[in-house]
Order: C-alpha cells, then sequence, then structure tokens
C-alpha cells in the first residue's frame, strides 16, 4: 500500500472546525478504502505565533517541505492586528508558497447545479459550468524590481511596480495548465496583454511554443486579459482551462469563482515543480477563503470549500481521481438534498451546522462508494 504523506495546517477562525471535516473523510478513507495516508499536523498563523512567537515553526515548515501534500485551513483574525509585520498570520502562509515554490495556483469555477439559481449571472449561463483557471503565482508584478515609491521633490511621488516574466516561468506554468486541460476536455485559452505589454508578448510567444514543442494535441487559444474577462461573464461555458499571469489571474480568479457561489464553496490548489527523479510535486491545498473571525467557535461555517480542497489533493497529488469525482458527486448531491450552511441558505432548505454538513457528505462518499 502506497504511503500519502499529508500535514494538516488547520491554522485560525473556523479553519480548524472546517479540517475536522476533512479529518472524518481521512479517517474513513484510510480504515475502510486502505487509503494509507499518514497524517501529521502543525500550527500556522495566529495559533503558531501564540505558540512559538513565528508564523511557522521551523519544525513544521520542514514537515511541510517532506510532505506529498499540505491541507491549510485559514489563518489570521483581529486578535493578532498588532503583531510585527514579519510574524502576523499571513507570513506563514507567504513562507510556504515561497519555500515550496508553488509557482501555479489552480482555482476551479464549478457550478453545482442546485446553487445555479443563486449565481448573479442568469442559470443557463452558469448550470454545468466547470471551468479551472491556472495562475502564475510567484513572479509578475508583485515581485518584480524596480517596486517601490520615489520621492521626486516637487511634492509629486512616484509609485513604481514593474512586471517581470522569464522563459522557464512561463514555459512552466504553461505546462501545468496543458498537462491539467489533458485531464479534463483538452483545451486551454492563454490570456495576457500582448497588444500593450512586452512582457505580454513574451507570454504569448512561449506559450506557443510550449504547445507547439509538447502539447499540441491539446487545443490552444489566446485571448487579451480584458476581453478574456468580458468573456467569462458573457458565456463562461466556453473555456475549459484558462492559464494567465499573476495578476491577472488574481482578478480573472475571483470573477470566475463568483460566477457559481458563495466564498465557504471554493476551493484552490498550488503547486510546485514535478521532481525531476519521481515526478511528484510540492502542493498545498486550501479554501479561498479566510478565518471568518465573525462566525469562528459558532459551528455554523460552510466546510465545502476544505473538503473540496481536499477532493484537489485527491485528484492532482495522489492520483485518486475516481476518490475525487465521488467526492465532488457526494457533495453536489447533499446540495440537491436541500442540506445548506447559513452562507448558502435559501428558501425551502433545510439549514445545517458544520459538522452536519460534514457527516452528510461523508454518508453520501459512503453511499456512493
Ligand atoms: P473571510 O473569507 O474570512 O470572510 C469574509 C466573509 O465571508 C465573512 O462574513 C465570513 O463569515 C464569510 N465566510 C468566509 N468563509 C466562510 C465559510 N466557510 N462559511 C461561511 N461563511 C464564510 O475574509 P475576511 O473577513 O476579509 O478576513 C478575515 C481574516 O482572514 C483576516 O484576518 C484575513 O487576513 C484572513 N484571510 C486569510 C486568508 C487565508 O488564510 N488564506 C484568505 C483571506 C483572508
Ligand atoms: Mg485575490
Amino acid at each position: 500500500m502506497a504511503s500519502r504523506k499529508l500535514l494538516l495546517l488547520p491554522g485560525d477562525g473556523i479553519g480548524p472546525e472546517a479540517m475536522a471535516e476533512v479529518r472524518k473523510l481521512i479517517a474513513y478513507m484510510n480504515a475502510e478504502l486502505g487509503a494509507g495516508f499518514e497524517t501529521e499536523e502543525g500550527l500556522v498563523g495566529g495559533s503558531a505565533y501564540d505558540a512559538c512567537g513565528q508564523a511557522i515553526s521551523e519544525e513544521d515548515m520542514a514537515k511541510a517541505m517532506a510532505a506529498d501534500a499540505v491541507l491549510f485551513g485559514a489563518v489570521g483574525g483581529p486578535k493578532w492586528d498588532g503583531v510585527p509585520y514579519e510574524v502576523r498570520p499571513e507570513a506563514g502562509l507567504l513562507r510556504l508558497r515561497k519555500e515550496m515554490e508553488l509557482f501555479a495556483n489552480l482555482r476551479p469555477a464549478i457550478c453545482y447545479p442546485a446553487l445555479a439559481s443563486s449565481s448573479s449571472l442568469k442559470p443557463e449561463v452558469v448550470e454545468g459550468l466547470d471551468i479551472l483557471i491556472v495562475r502564475e503565482l510567484t513572479g509578475g508584478v508583485y515581485f518584480g524590481e524596480p517596486k517601490e515609491i520615489i520621492d521626486l521633490g516637487n511634492g509629486q511621488k512616484r509609485g513604481i511596480d514593474t512586471q517581470v516574466y522569464d522563459t522557464f516561468e512561463i514555459e512552466r506554468i504553461s505546462g501545468v495548465a496543458f498537462e491539467l486541460a489533458r485531464t479534463r476536455s483538452n483545451k486551454v485559452c492563454s490570456m495576457e496583454k500582448h497588444n500593450v505589454m512586452k512582457s505580454g508578448v513574451l507570454w504569448k510567444e512561449v506559450v506557443a511554443q510550449t504547445h507547439k514543442a509538447k502539447y499540441s494535441d491539446v487545443e490552444l487559444t489566446h485571448m487579451l486579459a480584458d476581453a478574456g474577462g468580458m468573456q467569462l461573464v458573457r458565456w463562461p461555458k466556453q473555456f475549459d482551462v484558462i492559464v494567465t499571469d499573476n495578476l491577472f489571474g488574481d482578478m480573472l480568479s475571483d470573477v470566475a469563482a463568483m460566477l457559481t457561489g458563495s466564498l465557504g464553496m471554493l476551493p484552490s490548489a498550488s503547486l510546485g515543480a514535478p521532481d525531476p527523479k519521481t515526478g511528484s510535486r510540492k502542493a498545498l491545498y486550501e479554501p479561498v477563503h479566510g478565518s471568518a473571525p465573525d462566525i469562528a467557535g459558532k459551528g455554523i461555517a460552510n466546510p465545502i470549500a476544505m473538503i473540496a480542497s481536499f477532493a484537489m489533493c485527491l485528484r492532482y497529488s495522489f492520483n485518486m481521481v475516481d476518490h475525487a469525482d465521488r467526492l465532488e458527486k457526494a457533495i453536489a448531491d447533499v446540495l440537491d438534498q436541500g442540506l445548506r450552511t447559513g452562507d448558502i441558505m435559501s428558501e425551502g432548505c433545510t439549514q445545517v451546522s458544520t459538522s452536519d454538513m460534514g457527516d452528510a457528505i461523508l454518508a453520501q462518499f459512503k453511499a456512493l462508494a
């Protein structure tokens, strides 16, 4: 039996409440399905700061580097508002992303049929939607130098950010997108602005070269990122995988995600480069939402984003595609049955707690076996 090393970092606020529902799934899969997950636990964010004065300890950082995958809850909250910048809760997540070199951020936008009518778009536009945004996460304008505010001495200041992309960064992120497309509907749309940005010219060129060299079986289109934003809202089902840079990806993934539902529903994955010897890659899976201090400790948080992040982990880190499909089907079925946490509650449905939602998804996951 394969050993599958998982590090659980529940974090702060509703992070631990949501993670508890994933633990139930892991326990079941180990006991009944022989999944062989070896789990370790660690502290991150405010809970780590309280324990050791750091946003993540060296020991837990080493566990993350050694794990096959990290499941991350959420960090932060008003309790830690005054702590120094370098050890604030978010620093733990940033350190994980940086040291694990998680350059590929995957944000699916899946519209569960039961929630199609609660989208801000018409139900027929979003119903059955299943697209994946692949955002470059460690380069571009958020990191490029120079990055500063200079005083021009005449009462004016100048703010400067620099968009920088090198060939290898574009190659590796487009490689991830093409590989993922092969496991889906085999279509990639690359978004940049080559009409006004030099980095966009290079982006388009390198994506096209990578496609020609290794992935010519995948259908590739190019779109200007602003037009892409418009098309995402007009007819999102035209897309399968979208690959784009850090800045455009930040915005386009938020747009795509909100086509389909509440923050409490949205999972994500962040992947590193494949090991040249084993092909395995570092990975971290987390819900898109934060620690939700306003509802923490009340047992009412929606655990679906966390559970769906675990489904992504099964799919992308452990190649347990059938289990991932089944878990996503279990989520859809439970929503079809009318169960809702408060954030997605609507008329005629039954409001349930975090733990009831987790139990219902587990029961349905078992029933689908
Ligand atoms: P948030 O995502 O924590 O909450 C925004 C709103 O959505 C709140 O009203 C919350 O109750 C609701 N919400 C979020 N997740 C929910 C869920 N699973 N079920 C039901 N309702 C849910 O964002 P906010 O309030 O801006 O930030 C709170 C804290 O979280 C801050 O300290 C922030 O820095 C941190 N944060 C951490 C992130 C992370 O750990 N990756 C990401 C975003 C924010
Ligand atoms: Mg954002």
